[in-house]
């Protein structure tokens, strides 16, 4: 079979030497002698503290690829740190993307093993791959273990939602909360509620990229260590098979990926980062796919932010497989998987061992626990909410617009004791969409004012431009398109206007007259909002980014690019 190093290793000529004998430092012979040569495409850095333990899931591949026949390479590419990267990780995801497959295409690899974690690692992985289109496999870094603190779950990120709330509000010291810190976060791995990067790495084995099975092992659990060795092994048969994304990763894959996203709770976050993977294969994924296919599966697990156990729980009480058994008649039978098996044929030997963590399709944890997508004139091309992680009483709701033109007028403002807001108002925050951040920042979940918070209110409704943490939770309206940076009609909403939501019909409106609206130009604090970079990476996306509602990837990524190089480079 010939292979694609093929091109840089085989033969006599001058070319083939350069490339074999730089790469000859300690390597087998044979190495380059029709011997599928593996990328482990590794986002270890100490910066991605999620990702820090990867290195050691790197060392278990690769000796799965060498026993397998293989060559494996590590090839360190760009990691992003959720917590540590400014202004928003979202910014640098389309960024990572670009660098990784310009870099697979580069090199003289056969295949891909990819080791993400922390929220943007996957999905900019999975991106890379879908364009360039070598045979890939990812390989999860697993979520940290349980926290407890004062003897109850602490889950990451969503305890810090929750205390920081209660410290605000006086029910916690400062003292107390500061405790906290290092009992959330107790050992390597990332975030272990059903954040964002929990659900990046189930979603990417219900597409079918993941070893099955292998999903949400725990960070430090041996048995991550292990399956990460056979998915080296695998990845040398991938080659063989030629069984590269375009192969498997279809229209079936992503409705898998959307029922799956519902059956356990998942991120928001995962409608942005399915619909630029779609794109990046020509898969047609619409944001109402979402909605249609997602909206009625039942939620299954009962994990925090939505619910109450974290992820440690989630593999103990059977795991992603045991979900997915229980909603195995809403997958497509025919979606294939990185064994060349459908997914459906992965399931038969799961059970679920304790039915408080994963709850039977005969008594959900939330009936419809799929995403919204809501449309009005407010949001011509949509907004998402999830229902699951809302208040039962504002799903219908009309309210007065608190208006913030940034999350920066927004921090200013919020805790007056003057500003005229009540229970019932609306907090709108624009000006945090790609174009307007830029990056799209998990800003939505706004804290509630100080003075509601003492009164005892707990929710309101939130609508934004941006997206909200996959650990965080509220009657939150995001993604909201076009974001009021591209034209949007957020940028027109004032103060004291009424905005009506109705999850059930599906709208989100502003109550103000058309030939009202038709008047109405953004003020001058509004545009002043917008981010203008000069220069750099930031200038590159704000010109070139899309909405919200096709994945915020930038336009001339999408599409498949594969993975020849016409040209030598000697
Ligand atoms: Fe890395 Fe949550 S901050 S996964």
């Amino acid at each position: 079979m010939k292979l694609r190093s093929d091109h840089w290793y085989a033969g006599r000529d001058r070319n083939a030497y350069i490339h074999r004998a730089w790469m000859r430092r300690g390597v087998p012979g044979d190495a380059f002698d029709g011997r599928a040569q593996i990328a482990i495409a590794n986002t270890a850095s100490d910066l991605s503290p999620c990702n820090r333990h990867l290195s050691e899931v790197a060392s278990s591949v690769r000796d799965g690829v060498y026993e397998a026949g293989g060559v494996p390479l590590e090839l360190p590419v760009m990691s992003l740190g959720e917590t540590q990267v400014r202004p928003t990780a979202m910014l640098w995801r389309n960024l990572a993307a670009m660098e990784a497959e310009e870099m697979f295409r580069a090199n003289p690899v056969d295949g891909v093993v990819l080791l993400g974690g922390c929220d943007k690692t996957i999905p900019a992985l999975l991106m890379a791959a879908a364009s360039v289109d070598l045979p890939a496999v990812v390989v999860p870094g697993g979520p940290m273990l349980n926290g407890t603190f004062r003897g109850e779950p602490l889950g990451c990120g969503t305890g810090v939602w929750r205390l920081s709330e209660e410290m605000r509000a006086g029910t916690l010291t400062p003292e107390q909360f500061a405790r906290s810190e290092s009992a959330m976060i107790r050992s390597r791995g990332h975030c272990n509620t059903m954040g964002t990067a929990s659900t990046m790495a189930l979603v990417a084995e219900a597409l079918g990229m993941v070893t099955p099975g292998l999903a949400g092992t725990p960070a430090p659990d041996s048995r991550l260590l292990e399956a990460a060795h056979g998915t080296g092994r695998l990845a040398v048969d991938m080659v063989g098979a030629d069984r590269r994304p375009s192969t498997f990763l279809t229209e079936s894959s992503f409705r898998n990926a959307i029922v799956a996203l519902a059956a356990i709770g998942g991120s928001t976050n995962a409608v942005v980062h399915l619909l630029a993977i779609a794109g990046r294969l020509g898969v047609e994924l619409t944001l109402d796919d979402f909605d249609r296919i997602g909206s009625r599966v039942p939620a299954l697990v009962d994990l925090q932010p939505a619910g109450r156990f974290l992820m440690e729980d989630l593999h103990r009480a059977g795991g992603f497989h045991a979900v997915l058994r229980e909603v195995r008649d809403l997958l497509d039978p025919e979606a294939l998987t990185v064994t060349g098996r459908p997914l459906a044929d992965h399931l038969d030997d799961a059970r679920i061992w304790d039915r408080e963590v994963i709850r039977g399709r005969d008594e959900p944890l939330v009936a419809e626990g799929g995403i919204a997508v809501l449309r009005g004139n407010l949001a011509p091309d949509g907004a998402v909410i999830k229902p699951a992680a809302a208040s039962e009483h504002l799903l219908r709701h009309r309210g007065r617009a608190v208006v913030f033109d940034s999350i920066e007028d927004f921090r200013d403002r919020i805790d007056d004791p003057d500003l005229e807001v009540d229970a019932d108002s609306v907090l709108v925050l624009r000006g945090c969409g790609p174009k307007g951040y830029p990056g799209m920042p998990e800003v939505s979940n706004m804290p509630l004012p100080k003075k509601l918070l003492a009164e005892g209110v707990r929710d309101m409704v939130r609508i934004c431009d941006g997206r909200m943490s996959g650990t965080a939770y509220g009657t939150v309206v995001l993604h909201v398109a076009p974001e009021a940076a591209a034209g949007g009609p957020l940028a027109l909403v004032r103060t004291g206007d009424t905005v009506a939501l109705d999850v059930p019909a599906r709208r989100i409106e502003l109550e103000v007259p058309e030939e009202e609206l038709a008047r109405r130009t953004p003020d001058e604090a509004t545009v002043a909002g917008f981010a203008a970079p000069a220069r750099g990476w930031e200038r590159l996306y704000v010109d070139r980014v899309r909405q919200a509602d096709t994945g915020a990837d930038l336009d001339f990524l999408t599409g498949s690019s594969g993975s020849e190089v016409h040209r030598e480079s000697h």
